[in-house]
Formats: structure tokens, sequence, C-alpha cells
């Protein structure tokens, strides 16, 4: 395949490299967002589960490629992300992480991968890291930490997720923004320390209020990374379906829309459509042609099998 691409939209005339020239382009892995905290570096973080996807933001120089369990909706239509399990991940997990060069890859182990025991959870973690993934994600506070620790002690690094935590938060409460009471950003700050305790490498806030994931950034060592959680987390994560304005569900106040693509791809294909519709597609230029010569010897004989039957 081309490492080129094309900036006209017929893709024939004039091409340029068009890759992220920002860095050396060394393999990231958690030390360098690490890091990037120390230097008050922002770390870009985008989910991604496909190989042309991932290719695309690694070459665009995102620091962290996370393969969230939000494949459950955006890649497989179901309407959470409980459903998804880990044989679907893995596939989204190979598929990335065979296109990605740079960006630090995270696995999120979807529900059910991590609550029976901890066994499962170290077992499930060491699948993710040999389908390419450089680290794994896991939601929770403090009662996933006998987990990261075992995890951690495998060798795999982990990434903590706390604040809105969509595997099992709709189930107990439909309040998706945390930190809004002294209890809550207690409780959230104390999830946060445990995690960096246990070795988290860094941890998601989803939906905390700014000012709780102001004060969580300001005290943890390891970098946080906010989804709705404001502009003071270390780093930020959205889902690329949300950003590129592919996924037609709920609008999310969070979210910003850096294209439109629903309405390009729905265009095209309508297009594509209707130049079938109206014979406008194939043109001679997409068509291939046989020699003449041949052509003429195909036509004979035919005819002269045509007249065989007939006679
Ligand atoms: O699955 C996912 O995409 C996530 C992000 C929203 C952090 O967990």
């Amino acid at each position: 395949m081309s490492s080129e691409v094309s900036n006209k939209s017929n893709g024939r005339s004039t091409t340029q490299n068009k890759f992220f020239t920002g860095n050396s382009g060394e393999k990231l892995t958690v030390n360098h967002l690490l890091e990037m905290k120390k230097k008050k570096e922002k770390v870009a973080i985008v989910t991604a589960y496909d190989y042309f996807n991932a290719l695309i933001c690694d070459r665009a120089g995102v620091d962290g490629i996370l393969i969230g369990d939000s494949a459950a909706m955006v890649m497989l239509g179901y309407h959470n992300t409980a459903p998804i399990g880990m044989q679907e991940m893995l596939v989204f997990c190979g598929a990335v992480t065979r296109a990605v060069k740079r960006a630090l890859t995270i696995g999120d182990l979807p529900f059910g991968s991590y609550q029976c025991s901890v066994a499962d959870a170290v077992q499930n973690a060491v699948l993710f890291i040999k389908a390419g993934c450089n680290a794994v994600k896991i939601e929770g506070g403090t009662e996933v930490v006998p987990l990261i620790r075992s995890i951690i002690a495998a060798g795999i690094p982990v990434m903590g997720h706390i604040g809105f935590t969509p595997q099992t938060s709709s189930l107990w409460n439909n309040n998706r923004l945390h930190g809004k009471t002294e209890k809550s950003a207690l409780k959230l700050l104390e999830d946060a320390r445990e995690l960096e305790e246990a070795g988290a490498f860094s941890v998601v806030l989803e939906m905390v209020t700014d000012e709780v994931a102001t004060l969580i950034s300001e005290n943890l060592s390891i970098p946080t990374i906010g989804i709705g959680s404001g502009l003071n987390c270390d780093g930020q994560v959205l889902v690329s379906h949300d950003l590129l304005g592919l996924y037609q569900g709920a609008q999310l106040r969070f979210v910003k829309h850096y294209a439109h693509l629903y309405e390009t791809i729905f265009d095209a294909i309508s297009l594509y459509r209707k130049d079938v519709k109206e014979k406008k597609f194939p043109q001679d230029t997409n068509s291939f042609h046989m020699d003449k010569n041949e052509l003429r010897k195909v036509l004979r004989k035919l005819k002269q099998q045509r007249k065989l039957r007939n006679d």
C-alpha cells in the first residue's frame, strides 16, 4: 500500500506525504506519557477500532490510541458497552495495533473480563498484550486496586478510569456527572490516589466537574486524561466517531465535531447510487478493454457455435 496520501479528491494529481512531523517518531511508552505530565505537555488520545483509522490517527501524531469498549456501540451497534466480549475486542485490538507505529496503544478490558476473578483479569490483560496492545484500561476506583496490582505484577501497564464508568454507572444511577458534591469529590480524589499508588500510569476522568478534575490533576504525578472533564486535565480522549461527526447518536456537550463525516459519507454513497442507476458509473476510464483482434475471434467462434446449434 502506498504511504502517500492524495490531496486531490480524484487521487491522480499531486500527492504529498501527510505525516506528523513533530518529533522523531519513536514508539511511545507509558514513560513518555509520565514525562509529558512533568513537562506540562498535554496528552492527546483518541479511540480507534480498525486498521485504516488507526493508521491515520497514528500518522496525525496522537500520543495514545485507545481501543475502547465504545466499539460496542460505534462498531457493533449494541446499545451500550456491556455486551461486548473479549473475542470482539481482540479483533479490534489486532487491527489497530497492526497499523500503529508510534502511538501508545491501550486496550479497554470489557465488562465481564475482570469482574469474576483476579486470575481472569490478568489472563485477559495478557490476551490484549498478545494482540499487540501496549497497555490496558480498567474501569473503577478502590475496588479494582487488587486487580490493577496483579496485572501490573504481570508486567502490564494499566490505565485507570473513574467518574462516569460506562460499563456499570448507568445500572446504578442516571447521573453521568461526577464531583458535584463534597462527598463525591473526596471519593474521586481517594480513588485517583489509590489508582496511582497501585501503579496505574494514568487515569481517565470521565464526566468529572472541572473543579474536581483540576484538583485530581494537581494532586497526582500520573497524567489525568479527561473526557467531559474540562481543560485542566493533563490530556484528553475522545471517541473518534464523535470527533469525526460519524456517530448520529445523542449529541454530547463535551464533544467537539472536527469534521462532519456522516454527511460526507452519506453524500458520497448517495451520489454513487445515483450514478449507477443513471448509468454514469463506470465510465470508460474505469473500464478495461480486450484486444480488438481477440474480440473478433471470440465473436466468430460464437457465430459458429450458434450456427451449429441451429443446424
Ligand atoms: O471506551 C471508550 O471509548 C472509553 C473512553 C470514552 C474513555 O472508555
